[in-house]
């Protein structure tokens, strides 16, 4: 039988996700090893084959096939918007997407002014402020420490994910405006959904069964 491939996001979302697997009964032992540096490993009982991967990745390797099932963040699903199916809502790393700034910058959104946005997100930042509020702006990729470029004064608001709100607080910055509710989502490929649906199903319904 062919091993079913299973592409976890790296870091916290795959510990997460081989908790819960342990507790349907598939362990993988070699992956508990913090400090290896190995990226596949298999699970020769379950035929499972897992990858650790980049979150923005994921949905990549899930829409070429290469992996069958992906585990995944919300907002990386809709930034990247590959075409895959998302069937299951994992429930953990529950974080929110939301434009943030300091107080000053609400007046800006109140009046649809042309602002700039820094985020790692630009797809979801323009669909937000281009098709939800009709608001045009100007857009800045950033790929990490965001909360930064308002302080500095790169730009006026940033779109990103709030966990706690503890990075907002420390910088003064608070939310303005939530966008969307995340957590991590379970991906498939959707040829893989129709070739290997007995055993997709059987593992996602297990999953679901659990975390009810
Ligand atoms: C994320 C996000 C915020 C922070 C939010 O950054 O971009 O900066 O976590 O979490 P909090 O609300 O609990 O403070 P991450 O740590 O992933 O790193 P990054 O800044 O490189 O994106």
């Amino acid at each position: 039988m062919r091993y079913l491939t299973i592409a976890l996001t790296k870091g916290r979302l795959a510990s997460q996700t081989m908790e819960l697997l342990e507790q349907i009964g598939i362990s993988c032992e070699e992956m508990k090893d913090k400090s290896s540096r190995k990226l596949i490993f298999t699970n020769e009982q379950y035929g499972i084959r897992f990858f650790l991967a980049k979150g923005p990745d994921v949905p990549t390797y899930v829409e070429y096939g290469t992996a069958d099932i992906g585990i995944v963040g919300k907002d990386t699903i809709m930034e990247e918007n590959r075409k895959i199916f998302e069937v299951l809502d994992l429930g953990f790393g529950k974080c929110r997407m939301c434009v943030c700034g300091p107080a000053s910058a609400a007046e800006y959104l109140k009046h649809n002014q042309l602002i700039r946005v820094a985020t790692k997100y630009p797809k979801i930042a323009h669909d937000h402020f281009y098709n939800r509020r009709n608001q045009t702006v100007e857009l800045i990729k950033l790929n990490g420490s965001i909360e930064l470029a308002p302080i500095v004064g790169l730009s006026e608001v940033i779109v990103d994910i709030v966990e706690t709100g503890s990075t907002l607080y420390e910088n003064g910055l608070s939310v303005l405006e939530e966008i969307c509710p995340l957590s991590a989502r379970v991906v498939v490929n959707p040829v893989s959904m129709r070739m290997d649906n007995a055993r997709i199903t059987q593992l996602i319904n297990a999953m679901r069964e659990r975390i009810r």
